[in-house]
C-alpha cells in the first residue's frame, strides 16, 4: 500500500488516480454515517478486487461464541460483535452485456472526495472496458442526518464513444457474512421480503439477540435530467432483490439512478411495523427529493461545524487532519441516544467488535461535551448507569459480592465480553474511568444533580468493587491491588500498578466525599440511595482504611512513581535505541519478550497525572514524563494525544508536535499499517483534546476554565470553540497573541495565562 496517497485539502479527503492497493484503505478513510448507521466506502458497482465489504447499524450485535485455546473460569460466553448489515447501496452496471468492474477495466481517470463540509462522499472515473468501450461514471452518497434510517446516491453513466444498451441493476442484499466470526456463521436469519412499484424491502433477524432490521431501496431514474419510467425486470432470491432497468443510450447522455435505501429496526419501531415504517422513511425521503435532503445535510453539517470546527492556518495537511477527526468522530455518534456508544472503531470495520471501551471515559467524553450540549455527554454517563446491573452481575461472576460493579473492558449491552484473561480479570483500571467520567462531566458541566440522580449509585458499587479488590499485606502494612494489568498492556500480571491503584484511592475518596454531601444537600435522596444500595456504615469506615492505606510504589533514586512494583528490575533502554526493523515490538517480538521488556504501549503513569494534573507539581510531573516517554513505543493509538498534551504543559513545543503530528494523521498517513481495518475513532478524540487541552491548554480545574495557549512553530494561527456552562467561547491563537469571543449572551470569568479576565457578551478580548 502507498503511504501519504491522501491529497492535502482543508475540507476534503481526496485520492487521484486509482492504485487496486489503496483500495480497502481508502474503503476506510472515506467511510461515511450519521450516528445511527455507517458503512465503508465499498463501491456501488461490483468490484472483483481485494476489497473489505462492511456496513453497520447502531446497537445491532451478534453473541459470537468465545473461541479460547483453554477455557478459564469467567470467561464470558461470547464476544459481541457488531453486524455487517444487509447490502443496500449496491448497483451492478452493465456496458452493451459487459460488466463495469473497476478491477478488470482500464481506468482512465479517478477521483474520489469525502467532503467532510457537506457530509458526502463523491466519486468520479473514467473506464474502459473490454472493446474500446468508454463510460464515465459520477456518485455522490450521503447517509442523511435528517433522517437518520436513510441514506441517497446519485449514480450517473455517460457514454463517451459509443451508443448502445447501459443497464443499472441496483440491489439489497441481505446475505452478508461478517468477515471475523467465530465460526464462519451467518448471523442472520431471512424472514420476509417485498418488492413492488420500483421498491424492495428484505425483513431480517439477527440470530440469538432478536434484532429485527428491514432494508429497503427505492429506486428513481433521469434520462438528462429527465425523470423516465423504465420498465423493471425482476430477480428475487431468498436474500437478494435486484432489479435490471436497461436503456438505449446515445454517445454523451447521462442516466441517473437515485436510490434512496437504509435500515429501520426494532430497537425502535415494533417488530410488526418494520415493512411499514421501512417503506414510510424511504417514501419521506423520495418526497423531500434529493436535492432537498442534499441541502438538508449541508445544513445539518454546517451547524456541526460551527461549533465543532477547529481552524489551523499554515499547515494544510494539519488542517485536513484535524477536521477529518472531527468529522469522524461526529459520524459516529449524534449523541441524541444513550443505547448507543462509540467503539473504537465505530462503523468503520470488524475490529473490536463495534463494542464500547474506557476509551468513550477516557477521551471521547470531553469532545463531545466540549463541542455539543451537555445532554449528550450525559447520554454516554447514561449508558453506563443503565448497565450497572449488567457490572454487578461481571463482578459476582468473578467472586465479587455485595453489589460490587466491575465494568467490562469491551461490551455491547453491559456484559464482558472480552477473553483474554489478563485483560477481562486484569485490566480493571477501566472501572476509575467509569468514574472519573462522572467527576469531569460534573465538573465541566456543574450538573451536581446528575451525582445525586445517577452517579452515587455507580460510585458506591465501583467502591465497593475496589474495597474488596485490594488486599492487606502484612509484609508492607499497606493495602494492595495485585495481579493486574495497567494500561500498558505489555506488562501483565503485575503488582501495584500505580495508575490502577491511584484511581481505585481516588474513587473510593470521591464516593466518600459525594456521599456527605448528598447527606447534607439532599437528605431525602441520600436514604433513597442507601436503602437502594444497602449502603452500611462499616463498608464506607473500611473504604476509608483502604484510602489512608494504599500503597503506591515509589523509587527514591528516580523521584518517580513507579508503574508497578517490579519496574526496576527492567532493562531500561529508551525505545530510540531500538534498530527501526525492530517496531513496532507488538508486530516483530514474541509476546514473551514484550512482557519482560520495559517498553509502554501507552501512556501509564502519565495517563494518570493526565487525568489528574492538578494533583501534582509541574516539577513532578516533569520528572516522571522524562522517566517514562522514552520507554513509551505509542504503540496504541490512544498514546501519542497525551503525550502531546503533557509535552505541552511542560513547555516542550517539540515534542508536543511531533506526537500531535502521530495522533492527527495516525490513520490517514497509516502509521500503524492498519488502515485497512477500519479508522481509529476513539484517538481522534484525542487529536481534538491534543489542540483544546494540548496547545490551548484548556483546563477546567476547582470550577474555574483556563486557557494558556501556544502555537507550534509552523502554524500561523489555529481557533477553535468550546461550549461551556451555557456559553461558547472561540478561541483563536497566533504568534503575536491570543484572542477569546464571547458568542453567548452572558459574561463569562475565564482564567487566560494565570490571569482572571471577564469577558462580556459578543466580547472579544486580546491578550
Ligand atoms: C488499547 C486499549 C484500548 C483498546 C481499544 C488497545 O490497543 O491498549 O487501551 O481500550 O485498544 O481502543
Amino acid at each position: 500500500m502507498n503511504l501519504n496517497y491522501i491529497k492535502p485539502n482543508e475540507w476534503k479527503i481526496v485520492e487521484e488516480g486509482f492504485d487496486k492497493d489503496n483500495v480497502t484503505a481508502s474503503e476506510s478513510l472515506f467511510s461515511l454515517g450519521n450516528g445511527a448507521m455507517g458503512q465503508r466506502a465499498n463501491f456501488e458497482e461490483t468490484y472483483s478486487g481485494e476489497t473489505f465489504q462492511g456496513s453497520y447499524i447502531g446497537g445491532i450485535y451478534y453473541p459470537d461464541k468465545t473461541r479460547v485455546g483453554w477455557w478459564k473460569n469467567g470467561y464470558p460466553e461470547y464476544f459481541a460483535k457488531v453486524l455487517n448489515a444487509p447490502n443496500w447501496i449496491g448497483i451492478d452496471i452493465s456496458v452493451k452485456g459487459k460488466e463495469l468492474d473497476m478491477s478488470q477495466c482500464k481506468i482512465i481517470e479517478f477521483n474520489r472526495e469525502l467532503d467532510m463540509k457537506e457530509g458526502v462522499l463523491n466519486r468520479t472515473f473514467v473506464a474502459e472496458l473490454e472493446g474500446g468501450d468508454t463510460v464515465k461514471v459520477k456518485s455522490t452518497r450521503f447517509l442523511s442526518m435528517k433522517l437518520n434510517e436513510v441514506g441517497a446516491i446519485k449514480y450517473s453513466v455517460t457514454p463517451i464513444n459509443f451508443d448502445g444498451e447501459i443497464s443499472f441493476s441496483p440491489y439489497i442484499d441481505a446475505g452478508i457474512m461478517n468477515e471475523d466470526a467465530n465460526y464462519d456463521e451467518f448471523f442472520w436469519e431471512i424472514l420476509d421480503s417485498r418488492e413492488d412499484r420500483n421498491e424492495a424491502y428484505i425483513l431480517s433477524k439477527t440470530l440469538k439477540t432478536e434484532f429485527h432490521v428491514c432494508t429497503g431501496m427505492k429506486i428513481e431514474m433521469t434520462l438528462n435530467d429527465l425523470l423516465i419510467d423504465i420498465e423493471r425486470e425482476v430477480s428475487r432470491s431468498e436474500k437478494k432483490i435486484r432489479y435490471t432497468y436497461k436503456s438505449e443510450m446515445k454517445s454523451g447522455d447521462t442516466l441517473t439512478m437515485f436510490k434512496y435505501g437504509g435500515y429501520v429496526q426494532s430497537m425502535n419501531h415494533p417488530k410488526r411495523e418494520l415493512f411499514n415504517a421501512s417503506r414510510r422513511s424511504l417514501e419521506e425521503a423520495a418526497e423531500i427529493g434529493y436535492d432537498d435532503l442534499y441541502q438538508s445535510q449541508k445544513e445539518a453539517w454546517a451547524t456541526i461545524w460551527d461549533t465543532a470546527d477547529i481552524t489551523i492556518e499554515g499547515d494544510i495537511s494539519a488542517q485536513q487532519a484535524i477536521r477529518f477527526n472531527i468529522f469522524q468522530l461526529n459520524q459516529t455518534y449524534s449523541g441524541d441516544d444513550s443505547r448507543l456508544n462509540i467503539g473504537p472503531k465505530g462503523f468503520t470495520g470488524e475490529k473490536y467488535g463495534g463494542s464500547t471501551y474506557w476509551d468513550t471515559e477516557a477521551y471521547c467524553i470531553p469532545f463531545y461535551m466540549s463541542t455539543k450540549n451537555k445532554e449528550v455527554a450525559r447520554n454516554l454517563l447514561l449508558y453506563r448507569y443503565n448497565q450497572l446491573g449488567k457490572a454487578i452481575e461481571n463482578a459476582e461472576k468473578l467472586g465479587f459480592k455485595n453489589g460490587a460493579a466491575l465494568y467490562p473492558m469491551v461490551t455491547m449491552n453491559g456484559e464482558e465480553c472480552h477473553n483474554e484473561w489478563e485483560i477481562t480479570f486484569e485490566e480493571i483500571h477501566r472501572n476509575g474511568a467509569m468514574i472519573y467520567a462522572i467527576y469531569n462531566y460534573v465538573n465541566y458541566t456543574g450538573d451536581l444533580e446528575y451525582i445525586v440522580s445517577h452517579g452515587m449509585e455507580v460510585m458506591i458499587a465501583v467502591a465497593r468493587f475496589w474495597s474488596q479488590r485490594s488486599s492487606f499485606s502484612s509484609e508492607k502494612k499497606k493495602y494492595v491491588i495485585l495481579g493486574v494489568t495497567g494500561p500498558n498492556e505489555y506488562e501483565n500480571n503485575v503488582n501495584n500498578n500505580w495508575y490502577t491503584n491511584y484511581l481505585a484511592q481516588w474513587c473510593l475518596k470521591y464516593a466518600l466525599e459525594n456521599l456527605d454531601l448528598i447527606k447534607k444537600s439532599h437528605p431525602k435522596e441520600y436514604e433513597r440511595i442507601l436503602d437502594k444500595t444497602g449502603l452500611e456504615a462499616d463498608e464506607a469506615h473500611h473504604w476509608r482504611e483502604v484510602v489512608k492505606d494504599l500503597y503506591f510504589p515509589f523509587s527514591e533514586k528516580h523521584e518517580v512513581f513507579l508503574q508497578q512494583d517490579g519496574f526496576l528490575d527492567k532493562e531500561l533502554i529508551p525505545a530510540d535505541k531500538l534498530p527501526r526493523s525492530e517496531r513496532p515490538i507488538n508486530q516483530k517480538w514474541s509476546w514473551d519478550r514484550i512482557l519482560r521488556s520495559p517498553y509502554i504501549k501507552q501512556a501509564d503513569v502519565l495517563q494518570g497525572m493526565y487525568f489528574f494534573e492538578n494533583h501534582f507539581s509541574l516539577g513532578q510531573i516533569e520528572k516522571h514524563f522524562d522517566f517514562y516517554e522514552p520507554l513509551t513505543v505509542h504503540e496504541s493509538s490512544l498514546s501519542p494525544c497525551v503525550h502531546s498534551i503533557m509535552a505541552c504543559a511542560l513547555g516542550r513545543e517539540e515534542k508536543a508536535y511531533e506526537m500531535y503530528l502521530r495522533t492527527s494523521r495516525l490513520d490517514l498517513d497509516d502509521y500503524n499499517h492498519e488502515v485497512h481495518e477500519g479508522l481509529h475513532i476513539t484517538s481522534m478524540a484525542g487529536t481534538w483534546l491534543s489542540i483544546v487541552q494540548g496547545f490551548g491548554g484548556m483546563r477546567n480545574f476547582e470550577g474555574k476554565l483556563s486557557f494558556n495557549p501556544i502555537i507550534p512553530k509552523n502554524w500561523e494561527s489555529y481557533s477553535f470553540k468550546i461550549k461551556y456552562r451555557g456559553h461558547t467561547i472561540k478561541v483563536f491563537k497566533n504568534h503575536e497573541g491570543c484572542k477569546f469571543y464571547n458568542e453567548s449572551d452572558s459574561p463569562i470569568d475565564i482564567v487566560v495565562k494565570g490571569q482572571e479576565v471577564k469577558i462580556f457578551n459578543q466580547d472579544l478580548v486580546v491578550i
